[in-house]
């Protein structure tokens, strides 16, 4: 199973929608292996969004970032990197497809509701960014069987 970092960004808990992107979570079949509120700072953004640096949104979208606290969770499945990517949508709410949390709730290219990892090697660095050892929980989901047919399992 893969493991991947989503962010619940400033936007989704002003807007109060961090149940509903919760929901779509958990009622895709994916497993919460993580979940915690935290206030981000100018240090972990500097690494998070490295990538970015030099860009002139740089700032605005770190200011964004610590305007209040935000939700991470780790959440886990069969290709979990793709599937939460794709359940995201593009970057830019205005050009992601409706149906995706992006094209379903939001219209801003910043302002976009959800961070999720790119990539396999990024979800694995990102993880340990948000979250020590012992808040990675791995119990087995019940319905497991149910999720999966045998041979994916
Ligand atoms: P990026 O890593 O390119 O996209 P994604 O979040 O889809 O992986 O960009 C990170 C964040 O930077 C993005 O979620 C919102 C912000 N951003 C802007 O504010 N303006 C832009 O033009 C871009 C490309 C990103």
């Amino acid at each position: 199973m893969e493991k991947t970092l989503v962010l619940l960004k400033p936007c989704t808990l002003q807007r109060a929608l961090v149940g509903e992107i919760i929901t779509r979570f958990e009622r895709r079949g994916l497993r919460i292996a993580g979940i915690k509120m935290m206030q981000l700072t100018d240090e972990i953004l500097d690494e998070h969004y490295g990538h970015l640096k030099g860009k002139s949104f740089f700032q605005i979208l770190k200011d964004s970032m610590m305007s209040t606290p935000i939700i991470a969770l780790c959440i886990e499945g069969i290709e979990a990197v793709q599937t939460v990517r794709l359940m995201a949508g593009a970057t830019n709410g205005r050009y992601a497809n409706p149906g995706t949390i992006r094209g379903d709730y939001c219209v801003s290219n910043q302002q976009n509701i959800v961070h999720a990892s790119d990539s396999l090697e990024s979800a694995e660095v990102e993880i340990k960014r948000f979250f020590k050892p012992e808040e990675i929980f791995d119990y087995t989901p019940s319905n497991l069987a149910y999720m999966y047919a045998l041979d994916e399992l």
